[in-house]
Order: C-alpha cells, then structure tokens, then sequence
C-alpha cells in the first residue's frame, strides 16, 4: 500500500476531463492536480519548449512526492512523454496511445480526422501512433489555435466557440472522416457542441477514461494503489489565478475545488540552440 497521491498535469483546466475519470475510477486515490496557467497555451509553442515545461512541471510534482505522474495534456504528451518516462524517478501515464488505438479500432472507411494544438500534429506523434495499430488507416490533421483560449475564457460556450468549432470541422467533413480524435484534454469540455456540428454518424474518441484505466492498472501492477474503502482528497495548484482556476475549474468538474494554491515552478534554463 502507498498512500502518496497521483500528480496530474497540463497546462490549464483541460486536464480535468481525465481528473474527473480517475475519480471515478479510483475514488479511494489522493491527487494532486497542477494546471500552468501562467504559462497557456502550450499549443502555439515550439516542441522544444513545450518539453521544457513539462519537465519542469513534472519535478514540481515529483518534489510533492506524488507515486505517479498523469500527463493530462495531449500537447506535452506529444512533445515530452519519452523525456518525463525518462527523468523522472515514478512511473508516468501520458494520453496519446490510447486515442491513437481507440480511433484505428472505431473507424470503418479507414479515415480519421484529428483536432489538437498546433504542437501536437507538428509533432506527427498521432499518425504514427495510429499507422502502428493499423497502417492502412489515414490521418487527416487540423490544428486548433482558437480553441484553447477561448475555452478557458471568459464565454467557452458562445457564439465564436461555435464558429471555431464549424472551421476546424469543416475540412474533416469534406474529407469524410467517419471517426474524429478530440486530441486535446480541453476538447471534451465541448463535445455537445462537436457531436452536434459532426452528427451522430461521426464517433468521437478522446482518452480520458482509458487514461485512467491504465492509471489504476499501473498502480496494481506495481503494488502501489492506496488502500480501498477510503475516500481520496484532492489539491488543486496553478501558476496563474487561483481565483479564476477555481471558479473555471468548477463549472467544468462540477466539483467544489476547495482552496486552489498558486505554486511557482522551478525553471531549467532553454536547451542552447
Ligand atoms: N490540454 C492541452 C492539450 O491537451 C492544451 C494545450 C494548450 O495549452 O494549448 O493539448
């Protein structure tokens, strides 16, 4: 038995779609949960980048003495699961591969869209992840640059959330993708609205509950589950405003989130170039 918690990160609220299944899953956990919001979106960055705070974030957790480590971010999954797998001293749980294979099963004409941040189709890492379960299927990419901010302002469920969503829809619906990948944590928070502008006929696929599938196997397989029959506390740290953390953070949980603690992150100075 390990009674440490479970560290959750990503760079805003969008990680709450997976907090919330592993809740779910493994109510009886203690977690931590780290948003960077002084430092949203990681979208626009440049991988290199992107790998930095992730790694940085992931020893500010590892330094909260968390047993295991969730990347609830599809962008630094994409740039830094390797890296963080590597350096950091327990295990770490990432959201990409169970996408990739969830999609390469769903499909049926072998066409899938995805929607992400502008650093995860750069990195590819969809493509290849699919084409390793099933190589005949494409991967048709668009990138979201309006997404993210927009739903982590001031009106994430308006009139130009609605347009962004038609724009990046569109080029999938033309292509006639009949499976789409909301492949980053913040796109669930809208997925009404995505299942409404696809149609029922279009199967959406996001990871968050097989995330946490695999996050409660890893803590079996390794012996370092907390005991059960217990109800699990939770922490909620941001670098940016605690206040509008929370209040964000509520609406999209539906949870209380108690005191949220605005925490700076230790930074490693850039790679040289
Ligand atoms: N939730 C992050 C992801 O899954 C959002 C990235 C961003 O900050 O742009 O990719």
């Amino acid at each position: 038995m390990d009674g440490r918690p479970i560290g959750v990160f990503d760079s805003g609220v969008g990680g709450l779609t997976v907090l919330h299944e592993i809740l779910v899953t493994l109510p009886h956990e203690d977690v931590v949960y780290l948003g960077d919001n002084a430092r949203l979106p990681y979208g626009p960055r440049p991988l290199e980048e992107v790998r930095r705070f992730a790694l940085e974030v992931g020893h500010a957790l590892e330094c909260r003495d968390v047993k295991l480590v969730v990347v609830a971010c599809n962008t630094a999954t994409a740039a830094a699961l390797p890296e963080l797998q590597q350096r950091l001293a327990v295990p770490v749980v990432g959201v990409l591969q169970p996408e990739a294979h969830a999609a390469a099963l769903a499909t049926r004409n072998r066409r899938v869209g995805l929607l992400a941040t502008e650093a995860t189709v750069a990195s590819g890492r969809y493509e290849q992840l699919v084409r390793a379960h099933d190589a005949s299927v494409e991967v048709i990419s668009v990138a979201c640059p309006r997404l993210v901010p927009l739903i982590e302002g001031s009106d994430p469920f308006g009139d130009e959330t609605i347009d962004a969503v038609r724009a990046v829809a569109g080029p999938l619906k033309e292509a006639g993708v009949d499976t789409v990948i909301l492949g980053c944590t913040h796109y669930p928070i809208l997925r009404p609205i995505f299942q409404r502008i696809f149609g029922r006929e279009v199967t959406l696929v996001f990871s968050a509950e097989e995330t946490a599938r695999e996050v409660a196997e890893t803590l079996e397989r390794k012996a370092i589950g907390n005991a059960g029959g217990r109800e699990g506390s939770y922490r909620f740290l941001t670098t940016g405003d605690p206040a509008s953390f929370a209040e964000t953070g509520k609406r999209f949980l539906q949870l209380p989130l108690g005191r949220v603690e605005r925490v700076t992150i230790a930074q490693a100075a850039p790679a040289a170039a």
